[in-house]
Parts: C-alpha cells; structure tokens; sequence
C-alpha cells in the first residue's frame, strides 16, 4: 500500500518494466532466488537440493557464518563462480562478512543486474519505490540525472523505463564513480567524479525534469547501529547523512532548483522518522514537497516539484 501527504492526489507507482541489463555477466539472473537477506526478508526456504557437488558442506559454512539464507546464497555463489577455486575464494569472503552483492559482483534491482564493486554501496530493494516514483511522474524522453549515484543503480532502472533523451550521474567516491560507469556507459549515461552538482556539465542548468538522489541519511549517531555488513564494507560517505541524517539533503536542496526545469522533480529517499523534517528543508529550499510512504518495502521518498 502507497500513502501520500499532504494531498492524495499522486497516480499510484506504475511498475517498472524488467529487462535485462547488457551486463558481460553471462549467467542469467536466478529470478527465484533472493539476492541476499537484505532482498529477500521472508523469502521461503528453498526446498530442492542443489546438484553440485559439496552443495551441503557449503551451505554449513554460509550458516556457521550467520547466513540466514544459506541455501539460497549457496546457489547464488555456485551458478556465479566460474571456478571452483574461484567458488571457494568467494565463499571465503562472504564468511569473511562481506555482503552478498558485493561477493557476487551483482545487485538485483528493478529487475536488472547491476555491477557492485567491493566498497561500493549495495543498491536496496526498498529504493525501487523511488524508482517508480519517478517514473510515473515523467515523460518517456525525459532530462534524467542520479546524484550521488553509487552504482549506478537509480540511473539504470530510470533509463530501462524512461529511455531519457539524456542521463547524467555523479557521486564522489571515485570507486563508485568507476563502477557507475560500467554501468551506465552502456546505457549512453556519462558520470561524473565530485561533489554533488559540482561536475555536471553548466549547460543542464534549468533543464533537468527528474532528478533522483539517494543521498546518505543515516544519523551520525546512528551509524554504529547498521549491520555490520553496511558498517564494515560500505562507505561511510554512503551512509552518514550528517548529526540529524539530514545534511546532504539540505546541500542538494539548495542548489537543485537551479538544474531542475520548471516542473521538474526532485526525489530523495528518507526514512518515515525524518520525512516530515525532509520535506520542511525541501519547502524551504523553494520546491513544493510531498511526501509517499510504501509499506510493503518499508520506504519512504520526498518528492519536490519545482513550481
Ligand atoms: C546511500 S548511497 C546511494 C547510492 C545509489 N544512489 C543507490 O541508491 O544505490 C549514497 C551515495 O552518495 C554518495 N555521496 C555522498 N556524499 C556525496 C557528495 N557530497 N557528492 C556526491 N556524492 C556523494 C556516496 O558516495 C554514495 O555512493
């Protein structure tokens, strides 16, 4: 169920089509199996034995490890390795704590495979909704940027649905900025390297109809809290949003009615707690806010629309 405030007036999200991404990854994406705990809460245990040899010894040391989907994982790492030395060394890195897609290589999101480097942050299922947000506020064709772009994720689901006429990303962590363009090179998406705005090129000022950012905004305070999956080999920059979480949305909020054309969007994800202060800081930066709550992925996206 979607909610909206203050008025109900948003179309509900129109889903995003599915297609597969030009990855070089040549094992196609197992659709019935979670990509990992952070993708597949509730996911049913899976229930038919795995022909690989070693298939149970494998899905012991996941489980010894805290793997809560240790079966499911097991398939994933075995129909992803291409070695069996290859296979063992993964293993090792996800017992190590590593998180799943960063083992991988790979993130399920809105239905495409998306490149994740280790130190890179893991594209969440809970940001689809941002996703469809957006999509069912723009037109085919539109002026797209992804600030503070990680892997790219945002940007590549917005361009399998929209096929905008231009699509720009930046983030400022350059072992993202490097992945991002795996990405999005094939997608005709050109990313930047710095500091939110910053490097994108002048000439898109007062044009950009959707501008997505899944800025951090986790409460410093708050950090030490995270799985250790996201405190340990994500980076801090990808997380910390500043003392109330809000930070780097206050920045992008500032300037973002200058790159935004009339009528153009900004969205940002924020937790339910902070939504009501994310829209304030929106409606004080000039964009008219509205906040949309999805309770099935528990997200929660501010939508400002420049008047
Ligand atoms: C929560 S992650 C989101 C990544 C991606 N958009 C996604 O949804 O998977 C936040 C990203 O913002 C980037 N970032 C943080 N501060 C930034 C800044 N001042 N300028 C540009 N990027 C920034 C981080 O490097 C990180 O990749």
């Amino acid at each position: 169920m979607i909610s909206v405030s203050p008025t109900s007036s948003a179309p509900p999200a129109s889903s995003v089509p599915s297609v597969s991404s030009s990855s070089s990854a040549s094992v196609p994406y197992p659709a019935s199996a979670p990509a990992s705990p952070l993708a597949s809460a509730g996911a049913p245990a899976a229930s038919v034995p795995h022909p690989a040899p070693g298939f149970d010894g494998l899905v012991a040391r996941l489980r010894a490890a805290g793997c809560v989907f240790a079966e499911d994982e097991a398939r994933l790492l075995i129909d992803t390795a291409p070695t069996v030395a290859e296979l063992d060394l993964m293993v090792g890195r996800r017992v190590d704590g590593l998180p799943l897609e960063q083992v991988l290589g790979w993130a399920e999101f809105c239905g495409l495979r998306i490149a994740v480097d280790p130190g890179v942050f893991v594209p969440r299922r809970r940001t689809e909704f941002l996703v469809e947000r957006a999509v069912s506020l723009a037109r085919p064709g539109a002026v797209v940027v992804d600030l503070c772009c990680g892997s790219g994720a945002v940007a590549a689901a917005l361009a399998a649905a929209l096929h905008p006429a231009e699509l720009y990303a930046s983030d400022v962590d350059p072992a993202a900025v490097r992945c991002a363009r795996r990405n999005l090179a094939p997608l005709g998406g050109a990313v930047f390297d710095g500091d939110l705005f910053a490097p994108l090129p002048g000439a898109l000022r007062g044009r950009v109809e959707v501008l997505a950012a899944n800025v951090p905004y986790v409460p410093t305070e708050d950090v030490g809290l995270l799985p250790p999956e996201a405190r340990e080999h994500e980076p801090l920059v990808a997380l910390d949003g500043g003392a109330d979480g809000l930070d780097v949305l206050r920045r992008v909020t500032t300037e973002a009615p200058h790159w935004l054309a009339p009528g153009g969007r900004l969205l940002v994800e924020t937790s339910e707690r902070q939504a009501a202060r994310a829209a304030g800081v929106m409606a004080d930066g000039g964009l008219e806010p509205q906040v949309v709550h999805c309770e099935e992925r528990n997200a929660t996206v501010v939508v400002g629309t420049r008047p």
